[in-house]
């Protein structure tokens, strides 16, 4: 590169368009970047026209940058042109997995930073878009991506119409490590980030987030938990969609399909049309697996001593095949004691729904979705409608960030 010391994102250009010939020469030119076995497992999506770079805007965020700039790429991990060609001469592909992904991504990468250095050297401004890996399923649909190709990155390319101030880098010996990894002490880590976050721009942006230090910016605003295990997910998706992991190959969580005879137990209380109701939630390895509820009542429903909150639910199986539940607890004299017939106590319209979400549980569908499930269900009772409301109530306890809840 002629001057990669004052190299800068550029995201605004201006109208002039960028020439065909010096497109593809640039694109032509960065083919002599290094990949895997020469095999450019990369492919290019040149997008020029408004009405594609309208459909790609919003799979962007609408980042301004995408429908400003003259050219939009998009450039695609690729394995399908190599798959092809193997099957076509009587040779036998084998990348339908996650390493061959990795390898194309990679392909994909070096191709787009060479281009970058290129293009930036025939001087044009580029902006590299991260959120393609965000939205990996619309752009694929959008742009018609074939099995084994995956999209990577995006740059917006155009003529600079602006001259940013440089950004800051960490120093050489942050990340430099001689022979073997350094551990990063807290002093090291303070002596490193501290010229970042003396920085006014940083200092003011704190301040705009009300946050306490920079890094809560970036852990809280702009690359949060929820977010990235919500686009994880969506990128496991489409590399299954695209023919790079089969279902089973993604992380499932282990289903324990038959019931063990005994699980713990959470018993948690809450009202249902001004009567006090109780569930149930047996547990498996902490998760919930069942859940049981009812009335709390003297006569006919369950009677429990108010400090019970813990217990276990035990499976019988009678001779004849008749399954019963009991609730086992142990009151605070060391005594256990049986609720016999958990399912004998309930009103049968209960029973059922609370049948099916429990099988729902079981194939541990993660519990933010079992609740807009259960949310969601529309029913005819006022009743049956507030002891939704409760099964809410005593699931949101099993999401991921849950606070403890006062018992109703
Ligand atoms: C993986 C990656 C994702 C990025 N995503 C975006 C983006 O979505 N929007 C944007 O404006 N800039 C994006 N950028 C550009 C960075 O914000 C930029 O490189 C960084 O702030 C340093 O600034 P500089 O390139 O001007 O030195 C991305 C860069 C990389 C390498």
């Amino acid at each position: 590169m002629k001057n990669i010391k004052t190299r800068r994102t550029i995201r605004k250009y201006t109208q002039q368009p960028i020439p065909d010939e010096l497109l593809n020469q640039l694109l032509e030119d960065a083919s002599r970047t290094q990949t895997m076995g020469n095999l450019q497992l990369y492919s290019v999506i040149v997008t020029r026209s408004e009405e594609m770079k309208a459909r790609l805007a919003p799979l962007h965020f609408n980042q301004p940058m995408v429908t400003q700039a003259p050219v939009v790429l998009t450039v695609c991990a690729d394995f399908r042109r190599t798959t092809d060609w193997c099957t076509s001469r009587d040779a036998m592909p084998g990348y339908d997995n996650l390493l061959s992904y990795q390898n194309a991504a990679t392909d994909a990468l070096l191709y787009t930073q060479t281009f970058c250095n290129l293009a930036e050297d025939a001087g044009l401004g580029i902006c590299f878009l991260g959120t393609t890996v965000y939205m990996t399923q619309g752009i694929t649909e959008v742009l018609r991506l074939p099995k084994l190709v995956v999209p990577v990155a995006t740059l917006t390319v155009g003529w600079p119409a602006e001259e940013p101030a440089l950004t800051d880098r960490l120093t050489l010996e942050s990340f430099v490590h001689n022979e073997t990894y350094q551990p990063y002490t807290e002093e090291r880590i303070n002596a490193f980030y501290a010229p970042k976050e003396a920085l006014p721009e940083n200092k003011a942006f704190v301040e705009a987030n009300h946050k306490a230090t920079l890094a809560q910016v970036f852990t809280d605003c702009r690359y949060t938990k929820a977010d990235n295990e919500a686009m994880s997910a969506s990128l496991m998706q489409t590399l299954v969609a695209q023919g790079f992991l089969s279902p089973a190959d993604t992380i499932l969580p282990v289903i324990q399909e038959s019931r063990p005879e005994v699980l713990e137990c959470d018993v948690v209380r809450f009202q249902n049309n001004r009567e006090k109701w109780v569930a149930f939630v047996g547990l498996h390895e902490g998760k919930p697996y069942e859940i049981f509820t009812g009335l709390m009542d003297d006569d006919e429903g369950i009677l429990l001593p108010k400090s019970v909150s813990k217990g276990c639910i035990v499976k019988h199986i009678s001779d004849n095949g008749q399954k019963r539940y009991d609730f086992q607890f142990v009151n605070k004299r060391g005594y256990k004691t049986t609720v016999e017939g958990l399912s004998e106590k309930f009103n049968p319209e209960y029973w059922n729904y609370a049948k099916l979400i429990s099988g729902v549980l079981r194939y541990r569908m993660p519990i933010d979705h079992v609740i807009s499930l259960v949310s969601s269900l529309e029913l005819d009772s006022d009743h049956i409608n507030s002891w939704t409301t409760g099964v809410v109530r005593a699931l949101k306890r099993y999401l991921p960030d849950a606070q403890p809840e006062e018992e109703a």
